[in-house]
This record gives C-alpha cells, structure tokens and sequence, in this order.
C-alpha cells in the first residue's frame, strides 16, 4: 500500500541518512530538519519559538540526569537540539521545550517508502 498522498514531500534516499546525521530541505517555503535519530526520522521546523533561530541547524546532543540519590548520568544522546542562537533545547522526537511544556517547535511526519523518505506537510 502506498503512503504517499500531494501532501507528501520527498525529502532523500533513506540509505543517506544515517543515524545521528541530518538533512535540511525545504517544503512548501518552510525549512525542516529531517534528523535520523537510532533508526527512527523525525523531522523539525528550522524556526525557533523564541526568536525564530534556524534550531534545526544546532547542536545535537544528549542531556544529564540526576536520581533520587543525586547521581549524574548523560541520557537521552543524539535526542535533544539545541538551537544555535540561545541554547534553548528540544526534544528531536516530540519538538518539545525541555525546561517549558507549553513552548515547541514544529514537527512533521517522516515515512519511509521504498527506500526513500517522505515528510508529510
Ligand atoms: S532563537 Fe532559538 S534560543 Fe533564541
């Protein structure tokens, strides 16, 4: 069965897009970040909510963790961006703030067909 409908853009052959890289398209106008993340892609609006920095160029990093006894852990790496203007980060799997749950960047659907990769705008 096919997947792609006029509102599926194609982006690049998945084959491309290894993990832990990314890829910067444009679609209808707006840029998107296209980021494989373990296996899995996500795709981000390269529009920051805070002073509209390009956040799908920044860094992609992991964040740290205490438990209850206080011990510090790095998780969660090649999951969070950091938008290159101020730092603020976000969840590459949800385009949610870290730190504010009402603050996040755009998200779209990714999808894989026949080896090449789709957003869905
Ligand atoms: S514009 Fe993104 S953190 Fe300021």
């Amino acid at each position: 069965m096919t997947r792609t409908t006029d509102r599926s853009h194609h982006v690049i052959a998945a084959s491309e897009l290894q993990p832990g890289q990314r890829v910067l398209t444009e679609i209808r106008g707006r840029e998107v970040g296209v980021f494989n993340v373990d296996g899995q892609y996500y795709a981000i609006g390269n529009y920051c909510p805070h002073m509209g920095g390009p956040c799908a160029e920044g860094l992609v990093t992991g964040m740290f963790d205490a438990d209850d006894r206080g011990d510090v852990s790095f998780t969660r790496d090649g999951e969070i961006l950091c938008c290159p203007w101020h730092g603020w980060q976000f969840d590459l799997k949800t385009g949610d703030h870290l730190g504010h749950s009402k603050l996040r960047v755009l998200t779209y659907d990714v999808f894989e067909e026949d080896g090449e990769l789709y957003v869905r705008m």
